[in-house]
């Protein structure tokens, strides 16, 4: 199906983007999440493809759902999240909204587990692959913009600072998601854009107006290449 592009600065290029939630399976019937909504994910597909990027948007199980006019590859788990991406590319940025799950359950059942038979389950752990990290780090085909989140419920500068170094992506994009800030599964949101020039804080806005200006900039910084 050809989807019909709008016109505009991002017309041409190509952005990959993450976002939502992702499912880590205990057994067929019950898994690991977390509370992403995957809103911001969703406005910054918007917003990217209504200034002519063509969009890929990897998304896991979220509430929210996918913007008209991209191209959505649904997943479950980090693991297939990183097979898409992979599969994605090359791109010319990519935009890391997704709560990744840190962990995957490796001793999970393909049988539903019992109470009265299985008794307390005891799960085990394997960290999953870091996605941003893999793609900041590419040796060939890395995309010219490469941009994380950072949900941080404290020290958000300096975790978000050091997140970005660890990574070896291009920008942060750190967020204080804290219980009583109602930014987690809210309509709001107030980042702090994270480059090699420093820190900038923005206002606390509408998450589509955060998106709008995340990907105003995203074209200045695409421009250039
Ligand atoms: N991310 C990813 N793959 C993972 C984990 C995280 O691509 N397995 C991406 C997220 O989409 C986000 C950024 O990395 O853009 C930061 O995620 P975050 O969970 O804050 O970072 P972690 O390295 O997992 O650190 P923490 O221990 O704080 O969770
Ligand atoms: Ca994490």
């Amino acid at each position: 199906i050809e989807t019909e592009l709008s016109d505009g600065p991002l017309t041409g290029k190509r952005v990959l983007v993450t976002s939502g939630p992702t499912h880590e399976p205990i057994d067929p019937v019950r898994y690991i999440a977390n509370r992403s909504s995957g809103a911001q994910g969703v406005a910054l597909a918007r917003a990217l493809a209504s200034r002519g990027a063509e969009v890929v948007f990897v998304t896991g199980p979220a509430s929210v759902a996918p913007p008209a006019g991209v191209a959505v590859v649904p997943v479950e788990t980090a693991c297939d999240m990183l097979a898409a991406v992979e599969a994605a590319l090359p791109v010319d940025a990519a935009i890391f909204a997704a709560a990744v799950a840190d962990w995957r359950v490796t001793s999970a059942s393909d049988r539903k587990l019992k109470k009265s038979k299985d008794g307390l389950p005891v799960l085990e752990f394997a960290e999953n692959p870091d996605i941003l990290k893999a793609v900041s780090n590419l040796e060939q085909g890395r995309p010219s913009l490469v941009v994380g989140f950072a949900a941080e419920t404290n020290d958000v500068l300096d975790n978000a600072t050091a997140k970005r170094l660890r990574k070896g992506c291009d920008w942060i994009v750190a967020n204080d998601v804290s219980e009583g800030t109602g930014i987690m599964g809210g309509s709001e949101n107030a980042v702090t854009l994270i480059s090699e020039a420093g820190a900038e804080s923005w206002p606390r806005m509408a998450k589509s107006e955060v998106a709008a200006q995340l990907a105003d900039r995203i074209a200045t910084e695409l421009s250039g290449s």
